[in-house]
């Protein structure tokens, strides 16, 4: 027989060992929401109410990659420490195990005047009148793998996506289906086909209509639906919107918010934020912003906000548009060699170019010729560089240059490249799409020195290709669409409902469906971003989608562990002591100017001989703020070809009046996250580094760094603080 002191012995114990064990497996994130276990992709039902944020989030109770999708639910008072509450919805099978139904993507509200009808009696007041309840709503997508007949008599065919409802009157834990689900079983009419690609509903209630608003998404279309309520049960199509800007892939999780600009209460602006995948900045995932106005009905884009791929910046000179089809690359003056050699540009038509509308023309700069299998070189001739731009078009494989293996033997670059005063200052890779888009290098730190673009292809592989078309240069950079974050691992954000206009507090999944159910982390797999607070801020005459961190992460910072004032960095390599454990949990903030270097930065999880390390840093002549995670520890969990996970992720952000630049960058077991202090530069990038890969250093290349000031905070963990 166990005696009770035993008992109580082994409760302190079994206490105590969770407590210093909790959340420490390699990899684990110290700072970010990640699950105890299991998938998660996608949060959901971001609702502040009654002091409580909820996190909802995509989530297999079975196992650590995509299935079984249910909503997980998490709470915080702060943004910060969260508790891990039982699954909300949970995946229903029949009894065969063929699943039903499955809890896809969507939103929360409180249902403050009971519109819909699913209050219910709490009390009664002084006056001896009844008190109901303020039932939470989620809004999801239904995804119904399986052919059956719902018992209200609805029938369901296989893989159809309908838009249902759920309430709770206990502040989310509890949650109870309607039973007239789905509520929108299909998309309209003319998009019937699309039954099966019809989700992620967001909504909320607009204070001006009186109604409750709904964005949806037809994924594969890149359209979004806009429909309103009174009730939440019935629902009007009142609009859609798109395609427009990043639109060669599937547009999921949309949002719209309104935000006020540069803090004006008078000029509220609406924002759609999405994702899209595949078709990000980088590869597979990523999200885009578009700025506009709403109305109550319709969603109407700023002129300056949508991007027309066929139009070229006024006032821009086409370097080259490669129409010339009959002829060699030595007859339009470029060159070539290996397979290329003799060869010039192609029929856009004939080789694998999808959006052939977006070449301009008919011709385009190809590697893919005999299949995969070609490799050699393409160059321009000479230029002087005149204009702050050199925009272009590009599709294919993602193959980046990787300045550590380029020539070596591990060298599998298909590339585009400037190369200036010898060095390759800028590279492009496809985004493994064959559909061209626009991509821009600023070269204002160029302007006056010659110049040659280069093509380089000596991968044999699979989608080891590349198309160029239509370079030009101009001094407004030709975009394709508001990226609101320039790194691989920011996706299907979504925003708090039941905050004041100007709080609007953003999650994003970190994570790319590229690799994401192969990351080597155990026994969970993905984490959220930290959550940022948003803005809209005119930069530059432009309206921007600005972000920083929630101040109260602050409330995990340690103090100062590092503090330094450098009039001038030495160009080099400078090592500075961040002590256990935070130096690989920190904050780490950098002020700088240029001095006579080109390029000041700082290495993170590196080892003595730099073998392991995440760079991040500015270029001055690029103007742009970078994180090279090439070498940032393990990607081998990725087994196949092109290999999206390492990368080298480039923001513009020009230099200020004031010279002067600040970073803030958010350090945690097996993520980084750079913001400048504009807000306008989100980078998030996960790193898998080794435990003992740990040093911190400064560098400055080229000459030195001027006015350096440099603060380290370490950040505790908010599991176990
Ligand atoms: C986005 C997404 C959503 C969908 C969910 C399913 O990551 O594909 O469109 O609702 O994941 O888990």
């Amino acid at each position: 027989m166990v005696s009770f002191t035993t008992c109580v012995y082994i409760v302190l114990l079994g206490f105590g060992g969770l407590v210093r064990s909790y959340y420490t497996e390699p990899y684990r994130p110290q700072f970010h929401f990640s699950p105890q276990q299991n998938w998660m992709n996608d949060p959901n039902g971001l609702l502040y109410f009654n002091g409580t944020y909820h996190l909802f989030y995509q989530y297999n109770p079975n196992g650590t990659t995509w299935g079984f999708m249910s909503w997980g639910h998490a709470i915080s008072t702060d943004l910060v420490h969260w508790q891990h509450l039982s699954i909300a919805l949970e995946c229903e099978s029949d009894s065969n195990g063929n699943v039903l139904q499955m809890f896809f993507s969507g939103s929360a509200v409180v249902d403050v005047d009971n519109t819909s009808g699913f209050a219910v009696p709490v009390g009664k007041d002084r006056h001896g009148h009844v008190i109901y309840s303020q039932p939470m709503i989620a809004i999801y997508t239904s995804n119904y793998p399986t052919a059956h007949n719902q018992s209200n008599g609805v029938v369901i065919r296989a893989g159809q996506q309908s838009q249902s409802i759920a309430y709770s009157n206990d502040n989310g834990l509890t949650w109870t289906q309607y039973e007239g689900n789905p509520v929108i079983e299909s998309p309209p009419p003319q998009y019937a086909d699309q039954y099966q690609q019809f989700r992620d509903p967001f909504v909320f209630w607009h204070q001006p209509s009186s109604k409750w608003i709904m964005v949806a998404s037809l994924a594969m279309k890149q359209i979004l639906l806009i429909y309103s309520s009174d009730n939440l049960k019935n629902w009007t199509l009142e609009s859609q919107f798109g395609p427009a800007n990043a639109r060669f892939g599937q547009w999921e999780c949309p949002s719209i918010f309104p935000l006020y600009l540069d803090g004006n209460m008078q000029e509220e602006k609406w924002v759609l934020l999405m994702g899209i995948n595949p078709g990000g900045v980088i590869t597979a995932s990523g999200s885009q912003y578009i700025v506009g106005s709403f109305n109550g009905t319709t969603f109407v884009a700023d002129p300056s906000n949508v991007y027309d791929p066929t139009q070229i910046p006024a006032g821009s000179t086409v370097f080259q548009d490669f129409e010339e089809i009959s002829s060699t690359f030595e007859e339009i003056g470029w060159n070539s060699t290996g397979d290329f050699a003799g060869l010039g540009p192609q029929n856009a038509s004939t080789v694998q170019v999808w959006n052939i509308e977006g070449c301009l023309g008919i011709g385009v700069l190809t590697t893919y010729l005999f299949g995969d299998i070609a490799t050699g070189t393409i160059t321009s001739p000479t230029f002087n560089i005149t204009n702050s731009y050199i925009s272009f078009l590009i599709a294919g494989g993602y193959y980046p240059y990787n300045p550590s293996t380029a020539g070596t033997p591990d060298d599998n670059q298909v590339s585009f490249s400037l190369v200036v005063g010898g060095q390759i200052v800028y590279s492009e890779t496809g985004t493994d799409t064959e559909d061209l888009v626009w991509r821009n290098w600023n070269v204002a730190g160029y302007i006056g020195q010659e110049a040659y673009l280069l093509v380089t292809d000596v991968n044999t592989g699979p989608f080891a290709h590349l198309h160029v078309d239509e370079i030009i240069f101009c001094n407004t950079p030709k975009n394709e669409a508001n990226w609101f974050d320039f790194g691989p691992d920011l996706y299907a954000a979504a925003t708090y409902n039941g905050l004041s206009v100007p709080d609007r507090t953003v999650i994003g999944w970190m994570n790319n469906w590229g690799y994401g159910q192969n990351i080597p982390t155990s026994p969970w797999r993905s984490a959220m971003s930290v959550p940022r607070n948003l803005a809209l801020k005119t930069i530059n005459s432009v309206v921007r989608l600005v972000q920083q961190p929630v101040p109260s992460l602050s409330s995990l910072y340690t103090s100062t562990l590092y503090s330094r004032w450098f009039t001038t960095l030495p160009s080099g390599e400078t090592t500075i002591n961040v002590p256990s454990p935070y130096n690989t949990q920190m904050k780490l903030s950098v002020t700088f100017k240029r001095g006579s270097g080109t390029k000041f930065g700082v290495i993170l999880r590196s080892n003595a001989t730099d073998t392991q390390e995440t760079v991040i840093g500015y270029d001055f002549l690029g103007q742009s703020v970078f994180v090279d995670r090439f070498k940032a520890g393990d990607n081998s969990f990725v087994n196949w070809q092109p290999n999206p996970f390492p990368g080298r992720y480039v923001a513009t952000l020009p230099i200020p009046s004031s010279n002067t630049i600040t970073l803030n960058i958010f350090l945690d077991w097996s993520s980084v996250e750079v913001f400048d202090s504009t807000g306008q530069v989100a980078i998030t990038s996960q790193i898998f580094p080794l435990d003992a890969s740990a040093m911190v250093k400064l560098f400055s290349v080229g000459g030195t760094t001027k006015d350096l000031a440099v603060t380290v905070n370490g950040i505790k963990s908010s599991w176990t603080s």
